[in-house]
């Protein structure tokens, strides 16, 4: 019982505590999902950068447009890439075998990532922050949150090359990446291309859950209406006890 209450505590903390599955520790990535010109950037980059390899199948571009505020012509200009129409799920350009056959893996779905991760937007955020050079992979590229990725760093040209510390390894075992420098810096500086992974990472967290945007609206509205009500409440408390008084 014990032994299950620490488990179920570790589990609880373990965003807190930075501890990702496999991997290094993770950024708090401060997304925030009221903040709607963040969610259109990110899902213009998304479309841009992303989407190419993978696919949002249980979202669709009208459904995009209807919760950040976009109007169906803006997201058929601008989020649309291909010949998809605007009720269409979003899928991707590649044919599954194609990724099988390029990157040894087909990339998965999108849809629920930023909630099947432990961490969520943090995750997906220092996973777009975690990309190395490393000429052992096939692809060139390694990644600190995700240890042998078959993924290419996409966004290189933007937040430049970064090549990895090694730290000191101990009895033999593989030498871990303590951190990371910038080899070759991109377009981006570290504050900008910050707002890129955490723009992204905004949107596949409102993509994993859409309801969560409306239901942090609906959270303000509850909270006047208890303090209305609470008022209320007292001006009827202090009615009653003017007679027993
Ligand atoms: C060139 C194709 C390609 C592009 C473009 C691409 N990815 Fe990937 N991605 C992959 C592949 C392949 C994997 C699977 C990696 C693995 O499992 O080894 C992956 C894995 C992931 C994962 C982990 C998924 C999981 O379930 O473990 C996330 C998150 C992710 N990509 C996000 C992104 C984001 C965000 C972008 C755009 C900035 C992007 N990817 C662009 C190919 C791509």
């Amino acid at each position: 019982m014990t032994k299950l209450r620490l488990f179920a505590l570790l589990l609880a903390f373990a965003p807190a505590l930075g501890l990702a599955a496999g991997g290094g520790p993770l950024e708090a990535s401060g997304t925030d999902l009221s903040d709607r010109a963040s969610l259109q950037r990110g899902a213009g980059l998304y479309m841009n950068y992303c989407s190419g390899c993978h696919s949002l199948s249980l979202h669709r571009y009208s459904r995009i447009g209807e919760d950040l505020g976009l109007t169906q012509e803006e997201v058929e200009q601008n989020l649309i890439l291909g010949e998809a129409k605007y009720g269409e799920n979003i899928r991707t350009g590649i044919a599954p075998g194609d990724g099988n056959a390029w990157f040894g893996k087909a990339a998965p779905d999108l849809s629920l990532v930023a909630r099947a991760k432990l961490g969520g937007a943090d995750w997906v955020y220092s996973y777009l922050k975690g990309f190395y050079v490393d000429e052992t992979r096939p692809m060139g590229w390694n990644n600190t949150v995700f240890p042998g990725a078959s993924m290419p760093h996409v966004l290189w040209e933007m937040q430049g090359i970064q090549r990895p510390v090694y730290g000191e390894s101990h009895d033999g075992a593989a030498p871990h990446v303590e951190k990371l420098e910038l080899a070759t810096p991109g377009r981006l500086d570290a504050r900008q291309y910050d707002q890129v992974a955490r723009d992204i990472s905004a949107f596949l967290q409102y993509v994993a859950e859409p309801a969560a945007l409306k239901r942090e609206s609906l959270g303000v509205w509850v909270l006047l209406f208890l303090a209305f009500f609470t008022l209320i409440a007292y001006l009827l408390k202090s009615e009653y006890w003017r007679d027993v008084h």
